[in-house]
């Protein structure tokens, strides 16, 4: 046998360009903070490219008392307003009406703030038949235009096959994920669906009965490891998202696919500043600067 034909000593061991998921780093960032925590990564995120298409595919809010945590609504808002393309969906009548209707409020555009004119396109359906439709709205195909989409499920409505539409529509320049994986009822939900095709779609192969033998952390590096070789994202990790400030549980894990070196960077850095709420003054943060210093993804110095 040729050297090359060799069986690797590690065959089964995923490889990953990735640093190790950030597991048990003591981020206490909670549930209630998910919304502050999207609105800070996209801060970083504009700061970077200065400008930006944005695609909800699950938009509507999840709580109706407390629309303050809104993702949507936090990124419409955020100055500076430098995103152009924006378009939200959701299945649900009223809350396609809740977006129609922050469609609505927005101000018009502020000219002196060199701010761009904004697309904002609101779908009605399942996000799982409207996501081409979505990809085309957004503008970005044929435009170098940095791209984010949110895929913030409950728990099985984002389709396996949503992802990889979303991570294959420009492959030369990927559009930036967010995808919420569902932990804390994970077992239990995956345990009273009777509709296994619902799974399967879901998990987009048919051995989702696996995650029930499987830890917390397992089943964080299995979904990045899924990331980064089905769907070819370089940096991938899942961050803990918490139950509360007194209740540490995970209740999902924000996984954060992106294929540029420093996004996983700002992501550490939008996890600390949202925990602490402790948040700079976003007018004079030096972005730059904070690039330039050598820092760890827990902000600790690099070794
Ligand atoms: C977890 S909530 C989204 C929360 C929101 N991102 C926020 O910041 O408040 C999930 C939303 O997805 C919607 N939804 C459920 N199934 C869907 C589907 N197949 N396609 C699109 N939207 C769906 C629900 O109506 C709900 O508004």
């Amino acid at each position: 046998m040729k050297v090359d034909d060799a069986p690797g000593l590690f065959p089964l061991l995923p490889v990953s360009k990735a640093p190790a998921p950030p597991f048990g780093m003591g981020y206490p960032v909670w549930s209630k903070n998910k919304a502050l925590l999207i609105e800070r990564y996209l801060h970083y995120f504009i700061m970077v490219t200065k400008h930006g298409a944005y695609i909800d595919g699950f938009a509507g809010p999840q709580r109706d008392n407390d629309v303050d945590l809104w993702s949507a609504k936090r990124v419409l808002e955020h100055e500076p307003k430098w995103l152009h393309s924006f378009v939200l969906c959701d299945l649900d009548e009223k809350q396609v009406a809740q977006l129609q209707q922050l469609k609505t409020e927005q101000p018009l555009r502020n000219r002196e703030k060199h701010e761009p004119k904004r697309t904002i396109s609101v779908l009605q359906g399942d996000f799982n038949q409207s996501v081409d439709e979505a990809l085309k709205l957004s503008g970005i195909l044929n435009r170098k235009t940095a791209a984010f989409c949110l895929l913030d499920q409950r728990t099985f409505e984002c389709h396996w096959d949503t992802i990889r539409k979303v991570a294959e529509y420009r492959p030369q320049q990927k559009v930036e994920l967010f995808y919420l994986m569902p932990i804390y009822w994970l077992k239990r939900s995956l345990a009273a669906v009777r509709d296994l095709e619902k799974l399967k779609a879901w998990w987009g192969r048919d051995d989702w009965s696996e995650l029930q033998r499987m830890t917390t952390p397992d089943i964080g590096s299995l979904v990045c490891n899924r990331f980064m070789k089905e769907f070819k994202y370089q940096y991938v990790q899942a961050w803990p998202v918490r139950r509360s400030k007194t209740n540490s549980h995970i209740m999902y894990f924000m996984i954060h696919a992106t294929d540029h070196p420093e996004a996983p960077k700002l992501m550490g850095r939008a996890f600390r500043k949202t925990d602490s709420r402790n948040f700079e003054d976003l007018g004079t943060m030096d972005l730059e600067e904070f690039l330039a210093k050598d820092e760890g993804l827990d902000g600790s110095p690099r070794t």
